[in-house]
């Protein structure tokens, strides 16, 4: 059997709870970069070991989802103060929906890439010893088979009550483009997307702080280092005096954090990822 498909064969055999167009879809996107990875140094772990991993933006850029340091500040051609801030909400709630509701389209007619599913592969392999907290709002790791996770910055598939009276937050995949089609809670107040805008503090913190206590290697995927408090998760791995995480950064350019990390891998994640890691 030729490596390659040898390879693809050990995979599909690991995925006993993925659906058959999964399986074709991930083994597709990873085939296209095993060959590549064969030589670049490799994460080491263990079966002690606990991974905690950040991803941004930069993980859903090789499935068509723009970042928005690639725009200068710009997300998606909208100045980000005008639709992803509390202020921007009161000031024009119309334009805040009609960026999200883009985006939803947008998510919707995107797939996960290689990264999201080498992530979801070593969640098969290691079970619990993987958390995955991601800054993104769109939902390819799910898409990619990820389920130990949590989304930080909300979930663009999600409306909540913008007076937050303690209806619950509903599942919400409709698009709307004018006032009068933002849909109302029962206590009158309109709903506006499930998540945290700058200025809002992010989701799941306490759980997110507990893990990255247990964690012994820390690796973060496709972010900028600018955004606060996720840019400082690395600081938080690396100040545990009593057993330090190793820490990985992945991406095409340095972070603004860089130099808090042990090791940087420059290149794509939808290249580095799938082979990346060494299972002992
Ligand atoms: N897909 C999404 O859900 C989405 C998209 C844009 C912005 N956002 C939100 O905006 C905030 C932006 O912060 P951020 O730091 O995540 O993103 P960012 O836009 O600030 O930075 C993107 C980072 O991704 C890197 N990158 C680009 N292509 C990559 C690739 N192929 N592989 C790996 N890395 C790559 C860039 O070098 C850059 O460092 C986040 O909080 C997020 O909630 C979300
Ligand atoms: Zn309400």
């Amino acid at each position: 059997m030729a490596r390659q498909e040898l390879l693809r064969s050990v995979f599909d055999q690991s995925l006993p709870r993925r659906s058959a167009s999964q399986r074709k879809l991930r083994s597709e996107a990873m085939s296209r970069h095993l060959i590549s990875n064969v030589s670049q140094d490799r994460v080491k772990i263990n079966a002690r070991d606990r991974v905690f991993v950040l991803t941004g933006a930069g993980i859903s850029a090789e499935s068509g989802l723009k970042t928005f340091r690639d725009g200068n500040g710009l997300w998606a051609g909208y100045r980000v103060e005008t639709v992803a801030t509390p202020e921007g909400w009161d000031a024009n709630p119309e334009l805040v929906w009609q960026f999200y509701s883009e985006r939803r389209r947008e998510s919707q007619a995107s797939h996960p890439n290689a990264a999201h599913y080498a992530l979801a592969e070593l969640e098969d392999k290691i079970g619990d010893h993987l958390f995955l907290c991601t800054q993104n709002v769109d939902d390819l790791h799910e898409r990619g088979g990820s389920r130990n996770m949590v989304h930080m910055h909300g979930e663009l598939f999600k409306s909540r009550c913008e007076a937050d009276c303690g209806a619950p937050v509903i599942e919400d995949r409709n698009g709307y483009r004018s006032l009068c089609e933002i849909p109302l809670c029962a206590c009158g107040a309109r709903l506006r997307p499930h998540i945290v805008w700058f200025g809002e503090i992010p989701l799941q913190m306490a759980r997110i702080q507990h893990e990255i206590d247990c964690c012994s290697i820390l690796l973060v995927v496709g972010t900028s280092g600018a955004v606060h408090p996720a840019a400082s998760f690395v600081h938080w791995a690396n100040m545990r005096a009593a057993s330090p995480a190793r820490t990985y950064y992945v991406g095409p350019e340095k972070p603004l954090n860089a130099n808090a990390f042990t090791q940087i891998i420059l290149g794509k994640a939808g290249e580095k990822l799938p082979g990346l890691f060494n299972l002992l």
